[in-house]
């Protein structure tokens, strides 16, 4: 499987037959390292519904007929759309045919550009067996040591930038917690409010925890 990064917080996990995209702020993304009429999907994962995530979900739904995963309160503002929503709760999991993704928590905020209240989230994802953990925006909390608990964590997608999330020193901590074998940070230099030293970040994880950490590009891939 490919695991890309498209810049802010929005990856794919693909192989073959099934792409999973994450988070899906391309437009107006000034890292965007592809644009939403191109991008594959076939299946779409939200976060939460901040307009950074939801970005273009709506039409890359509607170009590719994905469906679209994301928690109850957003899953219903987005069907409203025309689209193809799953809804889902904190602790439930999905089945497809590529694995599952189950909906885990994460300390943030989660209002629509529309006015939606909802809870934000994180997923811990099996894209056939290899196990990919995407934080979504949150701060370190520590029950982020529970979520590989059952399924020890391959790839980790972490947010450093602060400000919004929490920053590269907290995601340290956080890198500790998780357990996984990779992290690979995200959410950082999209924007000044957000921008952190990611060669930084890789130092003190290697060195404090025993993850390593793998440096994506905007557009960069990795082969799990
Ligand atoms: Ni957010
Ligand atoms: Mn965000």
């Amino acid at each position: 499987m490919d695991i890309r990064y498209l810049g802010h917080a929005a990856f794919t996990l693909s192989d073959d037959d099934a792409t999973v995209l994450i988070d899906p702020f391309l437009t107006g993304n000034p890292t965007a390292a592809v644009s939403a009429d191109e991008v594959p999907a076939t299946t779409i994962l939200l976060t939460h519904g901040h307009g950074d995530h939801i970005g273009d979900t709506v039409s890359i739904a509607k170009r590719t007929g994905a469906p679209v995963l994301a928690i109850v309160e957003l899953a219903q503002e987005l069907g409203e759309e025309g689209i193809q929503t799953l809804d889902i709760n904190i602790g439930g999991t999905v089945e497809f045919d590529w694995g599952w993704a189950k909906m885990v928590p994460a300390w943030h905020t989660s209002t629509t550009p529309k006015g939606t209240v909802s809870t934000p989230a994180g997923y811990l994802i099996n894209f056939r067996d290899t196990i990919v953990y995407h934080l979504g925006d949150t701060g370190l909390f520590s029950d982020l040591q529970l979520v590989g608990k059952r399924h020890p964590i391959d790839y980790a997608l972490m947010c450093i930038g602060g400000h919004y999330t929490m920053d590269r020193f907290d995601a340290v901590d956080a890198a500790g917690l998780v357990g996984a074998k990779t992290v690979i940070p995200c959410h950082y230099n999209t924007f000044p409010a957000i921008e952190a030293d990611a060669q930084a970040f890789k130092a003190d994880v290697e060195s404090a925890t025993g993850s390593s950490v793998l440096i994506l590009e905007p557009g960069e891939t990795t082969t799990a």
